[in-house]
Formats: structure tokens, sequence, C-alpha cells
């Protein structure tokens, strides 16, 4: 069989699953309101006695610091009719606008998290921040699932995520995959 080389900066996209969540999360203290951001490093860490997830952010984003403030955050799992708003939520920070005002995003609140969850996702998690790890500029956060939700066709809604111009439905094909591993 053939390989190609990959450079060490590219390796992670060879395992990166690609489930992409909204980090949704409400700021505290002086600044104000609600944010959500896209997060394609997240994964699961542990399931008893509940879930755990680890997600990678910048530590320069908004929803980092809010989520650091406030001891919680809303995993909302996007549905792959919520590309677009995904584009949108990771193509400005929320310390410059109201991404929910600006990309007209109807939402409602969690039960046990006071974040904005969008409606049409196929789920969502609700956590708390049970640690935080600062590496350089990544921060990793440790959430525990305090309750979770999903429609019942959640595979068949779910939006993947690996790198720019891939995403895939886990369940209904790829969204516009381009040949080749490199970028
Ligand atoms: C599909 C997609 C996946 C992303 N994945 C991550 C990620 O895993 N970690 C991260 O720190 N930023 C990621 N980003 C970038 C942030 O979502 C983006 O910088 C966002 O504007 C930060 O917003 P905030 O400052 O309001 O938190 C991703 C963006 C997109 C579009």
């Amino acid at each position: 069989m053939d390989y190609e080389e990959i450079s060490i900066q590219d390796a992670y996209r060879l395992q990166n699953a690609g489930g992409l969540v909204l980090v949704c999360t409400k700021a505290v203290g002086e600044a104000e309101g609600y944010d959500l951001a896209p997060v394609a490093w997240c994964c699961p860490l542990d399931y008893s006695p509940q879930s755990r997830f680890i997600c990678v952010l910048d530590t320069s984003h908004r929803t980092f610091e809010d989520l650091r403030a406030s001891g919680e955050f809303i995993l909302a799992l996007p549905s792959y009719a919520q590309k677009r708003l995904v584009e949108q939520c990771g193509s400005v920070s929320g310390r410059d606008a109201d991404k929910y005002a600006r990309f007209e995003i109807p939402s409602f609140r969690g039960e046990k998290v006071d974040a904005l969850i969008p409606y049409g996702v196929a789920g969502w998690v609700e956590c708390k921040v049970s640690g935080i790890h600062v590496e350089g500029t990544s921060g990793v956060v440790y959430g525990d699932a305090l309750a979770a939700k999903a429609a019942k066709d959640f595979w068949e809604m779910r939006l993947h995520y690996v790198t720019e111009g891939i995403w895939f439905r886990p369940w209904g094909g790829a969204l516009g995959v381009k040949k080749g591993l490199k970028p």
C-alpha cells in the first residue's frame, strides 16, 4: 500500500473524529450576555458515574473566559442543517458581537446551566467545569455532564467536521469532502 507523507503540523487531522460541538456560555461579572462558539476538538473522557468531556479551546476565546468564570457551559450538538450557523459563529468573537443577535439565532435556556441552546440542534449536554489545564494558548476544559437530551433521529441529524472543507454526516454521507489528506 502507498502512504503519503503528512507533516507533523497536519498529523492531528488524521485523528480528528469530527464530533463538532457548539460551546454555549454566559458571561459573568462586568461582561454581559451569552455566547457560543464551534469547537471540533472535543471528546469523551469517562462515563461513570457520569459522562465527562474534554474540550480544547484557545484561551483568547470569549467562551473560554466565560466558562472559566461561570464554571459551567453547554455542549450543543449541531445538525447538518446548521452548517452555516456553525460557520457564522466561528467567524467572529463574542467579544466583538452578540452572535445570537447578529446571526438571529433563536434559542432556549438550558435546564441546569444558564446558557442558550440554538433551536434545531440534534441534542445537547449541560456541563459543569470540573477542571481546566492551560498549556500555552490551549485551554483544556474538563466538563462533567449534569443533563443531556437528544433528538430521536440524532445520528441522522448530526454534523461532523474534520478540517477546512471536510464536513460529514455520520449516517448521511459527505458534505463537501475534498480528496487527499493535505490542507
Ligand atoms: C468548524 C469549526 C471548528 C472549530 N474548532 C475549534 C476548536 O476545536 N477549538 C478552538 O479553540 N476554536 C475552534 N474554532 C474557532 C472558534 O470557534 C472561533 O475562533 C470563535 O469565533 C471563538 O468565539 P468566541 O471568542 O466568542 O469564543 C472552530 C471554528 C470552526 C468554524
